[in-house]
C-alpha cells in the first residue's frame, strides 16, 4: 500500500483489550491471577466436554486449591438462545467477582454473558443489540478449548432470538475478556467434527475481514498472520490431534483472526451462515465454510484481486503466478482444495434446503446487511439470491 491511498482511506483505529498468555500449560497461572486481582468469589463456566478433556480437569483441580468454594457451573448449551441464558444466569449471583470461561465459542459467549448480567437486572434479551449494557461487568478470563471463534478477544456473542427466529446476540466492550489463556494442551482432546467447524469459522474470519471495505493496514497486520497458520495446519491437525505445535498454531491463528474480525469487519459467508445455522441446524462454522470459496471466487470474478494478498502469506505459494488476478484465483484454489478436503458441502442441497427455500433465506440474510455491505464488491439482495439460488436444487 503507498502513502497516498494510506492517507486516502481516511482515519482509522485499532482496538484490542485482552491481555493474553500463550503457551503450553499457561493455564497453571490461573490460581495467582485470580487472587492477585482480589477475586473472592469465582464461577467457572464449563461445557460438558470438559469431562473428557485432562487439561480441563487439572485445571479445575488446580483452581479449586485456591478456591475451595469456587462455583462450577456446566453447561451443554451449544449456540444458545436468551430463554436459555435467563434461566442459566439464575444459577449466579451479584457477589460473583470473577468469571472464568472455559470451553468452546458457545460457554465463552455464555461466560461473557453471565459476567455483565450479574451486574445488570431484567431479562438478558432487553441488552440484545449493540451498547445496550449499562454496568460494568465483572472481569471476565476466556479459557478456549476450540480453536475457531475468536470470542476469546471479541466484543460479540451469539444467541438465538427464537422468537425472531435469528441470531442476534449482545454486544459489548463491558464484557471482553480481560485475560486469555491460549493453551494448546486445553484444544487437544477437541473432537474431529468441532476441530474442523471451528477451523473453518476462523479461516471464514480471517479472509472476509482481510478482503472487507472495513479492513485497515492494521487489522490486516492479524489477517496476515492468521492466514497461513490456519491454512497449512487445520487439515493436518485431524490427521495429528494430539499435536501440541499444530494445535498452537490453530489457537494462535483464531485469536488473530479475532481481531482482524472485529476491527476490519465481516462479510457475506459470515452473514449467509446465519440463517444456515438457525433453520437448517448447521454449526456455525460449517456453514460459513459453505459459502466461502463461494463468495471469493465471485469477488475475484469482479475484479477483487486483494486475495492475491492472502496467497501471498501461504509457504507454499507459487512464486511463478506474478499476475494479481491468478495468484487471487490461486488463493480460492486453496479454499477449494481445502473445504473438499474436510468435506464442508458446497451446496446447500445436502442441507435440505430447496430453491423453494431461497427468497425465506435471502430475506434472513438480509438483516446482516451490514456484514454484506462489508464486501468488496457491491453484494445486495440480488447477489444474495443468485448465490443462493447456484447452490440449491429445485
Ligand atoms: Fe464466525
Amino acid at each position: 500500500m503507498d502513502s497516498a491511498s494510506l492517507l486516502s482511506r481516511g482515519p482509522f483505529g485499532f482496538r484490542l483489550e485482552t491481555n493474553v498468555r500463550f503457551g503450553v500449560g499457561v493455564v497453571r497461572e490461573l490460581p495467582d491471577y485470580l487472587l492477585n486481582r482480589g477475586a473472592r468469589k469465582v464461577a467457572v463456566i464449563v461445557d460438558a466436554g470438559a469431562e473428557k478433556n485432562p487439561a480441563a480437569q487439572s485445571l479445575l483441580s488446580l483452581v479449586r486449591q485456591s478456591f475451595p468454594d469456587v462455583q462450577v457451573e456446566q453447561s451443554d448449551a451449544v449456540e444458545p438462545d436468551y430463554d436459555y441464558l435467563d434461566v442459566f444466569k439464575a444459577r449466579f449471583t451479584a457477589s460473583v467477582d470473577a468469571v472464568v470461561g472455559i470451553g468452546g465459542g458457545s460457554i465463552l459467549d455464555l461466560a461473557k454473558a453471565i459476567s455483565v448480567l450479574v451486574t445488570n437486572p431484567g431479562p438478558a434479551i432487553s441488552y440484545r443489540g449493540f451498547d445496550m449494557v449499562k454496568n460494568p461487568g465483572r472481569p471476565l478470563i476466556a479459557i478456549p478449548t476450540t480453536a475457531g471463534t475468536g470470542s476469546e478477544v471479541t466484543p460479540n456473542a451469539v444467541f438465538t432470538d427464537r422468537a425472531e427466529m435469528r441470531k442476534f446476540g449482545i454486544n459489548t466492550w463491558e464484557y471482553v475478556p480481560e485475560l486469555t489463556y491460549l493453551d494448546p494442551e486445553m484444544t487437544a482432546s477437541c473432537p474431529r467434527s468441532v476441530t474442523i467447524s471451528s477451523g473453518i469459522d476462523a479461516l471464514v474470519h480471517t479472509v472476509e475481514s482481510y478482503v472487507a471495505r472495513g479492513a485497515t493496514p492494521l487489522s490486516r497486520v492479524f489477517a496476515v498472520q492468521a492466514c497461513p497458520l490456519i491454512l497449512t495446519s487445520l487439515a493436518e491437525v485431524l490427521d495429528h490431534p494430539a499435536d501440541l505445535e499444530l494445535r498452537g498454531r490453530m489457537q494462535l491463528g483464531a485469536f488473530l483472526a479475532g481481531c482482524s474480525l472485529f476491527n476490519g469487519g465481516a462479510g457475506p459467508a459470515g452473514a449467509l451462515s446465519y440463517p444456515l445455522g438457525v433453520h437448517y441446524k448447521v454449526p456455525h462454522g460449517i456453514a460459513g465454510g459453505v459459502f466461502l470459496a463461494r463468495v471469493a471466487r465471485g469477488n475475484v470474478a469482479r475484479g477483487s484481486t486483494v486475495y492475491g494478498d492472502l496467497y501471498d502469506t501461504l509457504p507454499d505459494r507459487d512464486p511463478t503466478l506474478t499476475s494479481p488476478g491468478d495468484r487471487a484465483s490461486a488463493f480460492c484454489d486453496r479454499l477449494d482444495t481445502l473445504c473438499s478436503r474436510l468435506q464442508i458441502p458446497q451446496s446447500l442441497t445436502p442441507f435440505g434446503v430447496r430453491r423453494a427455500d431461497v427468497e425465506t433465506m435471502t430475506e434472513q440474510t438480509m438483516l446482516l446487511k451490514g456484514a454484506l455491505d462489508m464486501n468488496p464488491a457491491p453484494f445486495g439482495k440480488e447477489e444474495v439470491r443468485q448465490l443462493l439460488l447456484d447452490m440449491t436444487e429445485a
